[in-house]
């Protein structure tokens, strides 16, 4: 573990380390925090539009982000304005992004149990693309797409890949609930039955071997045995799905969305020649590193051989730690440039003691009860994986950029959380 400052690439692309702050976007986030209070998520709008960016430039046209790792309406726009297209795996989803204005043509529609409503919804719309996984979907497809409603199609499809990642965001192998296989000859004959429907076009195929990752090749190795199916059956389009890492923590250093779809672009070159468009669906590695989240020390204890300090949220707004056993890093926000020559458990205020966000962070010696502490690179699956576990209110969540602040979700209320009561 390392005690110095923390690293200035685990921070969003505008981060000023201070003397007694850091700003980001050009504004102060002790200010943020006094003003909209804590734990805050502060996203850095130009690096969100970089990556966002980076991702439409590096594919085909047709790139989507993966809303499932942070979504609200800001975003969506956000998106969709740096030439990406929008992927939901819920009618929830879908219904937040058209609600945001964003055009069904760019929607790409996925899920493993999609219910009749989430696909009538899908095909009265207009959605870009359905992305097909089993058979089931198929029949229910053959019954609700009719030449008046048509829809164009990819076919998820197993690679039989295992990622090196956590088993729990690993779903390239044979044992997946998402896809059909190759392997079984599965894939095949899904695709053999969706040809045969009134209205829906196959565009091509889909696989996404996982989430975290970190190695290029994995990819590289789904796309070949991809390749390998895809040439005996005609195809206009390959998804690679997402899954590129990125660095939570010191020490970590994950490919660039441009290394990782230039790679990924040479060889579909190599396997397919210049005939099959490459498309992918990034989440995590669009808006990850973008945001850091504020919290506000609330007691400081020593116990017999470590120090506590808990903070104002905890694993209703990160349950990342405890279900993956992710890292995290932490700085002091009134020292960011100090040494940082404590270690601390940093907790939640949740009611079990696996509420921990980082079992042994590196602060300053002195952090003290009422201090502001930043964990960065909370942008991706915290927000929407949070919870209100013990009735706790969701944070607001700030976007930042050129010295202002814009409010894009505010604060839960204790009333917004009475309003399903009878
Ligand atoms: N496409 C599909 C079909 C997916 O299932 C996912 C993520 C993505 C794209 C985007 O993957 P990304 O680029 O964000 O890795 N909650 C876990 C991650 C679950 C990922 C689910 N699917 C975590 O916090 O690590």
């Amino acid at each position: 573990m390392s005690s110095r400052p923390i690293a200035q690439y685990l921070l969003p692309d505008t981060a000023e380390l201070k003397n007694d702050d850091v700003f980001i976007g050009g504004v102060s986030l002790t200010a943020l925090a006094n003003q909209y209070g804590t734990p805050l998520f502060v996203y850095d709008e130009l690096t969100l539009r970089r990556r966002a960016a980076d991702a439409a430039s590096v594919f085909d046209a047709g790139v989507a982000y993966a809303s499932k790792a942070f979504l609200c309406g800001a975003m969506a726009r956000l998106a969709v304005e740096e030439g990406l297209w929008i992927d939901v795996a819920t009618e929830g989803e879908l219904d937040l992004v058209l609600r945001s204005g964003v055009p069904a043509e760019k929607i790409v529609v996925h899920g493993n149990n999609k219910s009749r409503a989430e696909i009538n919804r899908a095909l009265d719309v207009g959605v870009h693309r359905i992305v097909v996984d089993n058979f089931d979907e198929i029949e229910l497809l053959r019954e609700l797409v009719s030449s008046t409603r048509p829809v164009s199609c990819l076919l998820r499809v197993i690679p039989g890949v295992e990622a090196h990642t956590h088993e729990f965001v690993q779903t390239g192998q044979e044992d997946s609930k998402f896809g059909l296989s190759i392997t079984r000859g599965d894939a095949e004959e899904g695709l053999r039955r969706m040809r045969s429907i009134e209205g829906l076009h196959v565009a091509g195929l889909h696989s996404h071997i996982g989430s975290q990752i970190f190695e290029v090749s994995s990819f590289l190795k789904a796309l070949e045995i991809v390749a390998t199916f895809a040439r005996e059956e005609h195809v206009e389009e390959i998804c690679v799905g997402g899954g590129l890492g990125i660095a939570y923590v010191e020490g970590e250093q994950a490919p660039s969305l441009s290394e990782w779809g230039a790679a990924v672009r040479a060889e579909a070159l190599r396997l397919f020649g210049p005939d099959v468009r490459i498309t992918a669906e990034p989440g995590r590695s669009i808006v990850g590193s973008a945001a850091v989240t504020i919290y506000r020390v609330g007691a400081r204890k020593e116990v017999a051989d470590r120090t506590y300090l808990a903070v104002d949220g905890g694993m209703s707004d990160n349950p990342r730690p405890v279900l993956y056993g992710s890292g995290y890093e932490a700085f002091a926000l009134r020292s960011p440039q100090a040494e940082r020559l404590g270690v601390y458990r940093v907790v939640g205020k949740h009611c079990e003691s696996g509420d921990v966000l980082i079992d042994e962070a590196a602060l300053p010696l002195d952090v003290a009860t009422g201090d502001l502490i930043v964990t960065p690179v909370t942008g991706a699956y915290g927000y929407s994986m949070a919870s209100n576990y013990n009735r706790v209110t969701k944070p607001a969540v700030v976007f930042v950029r050129d010295g202002v602040a814009t409010l894009v979700l505010r604060r839960e209320t204790l009333d917004d959380l009475i309003r399903l009561e009878f």
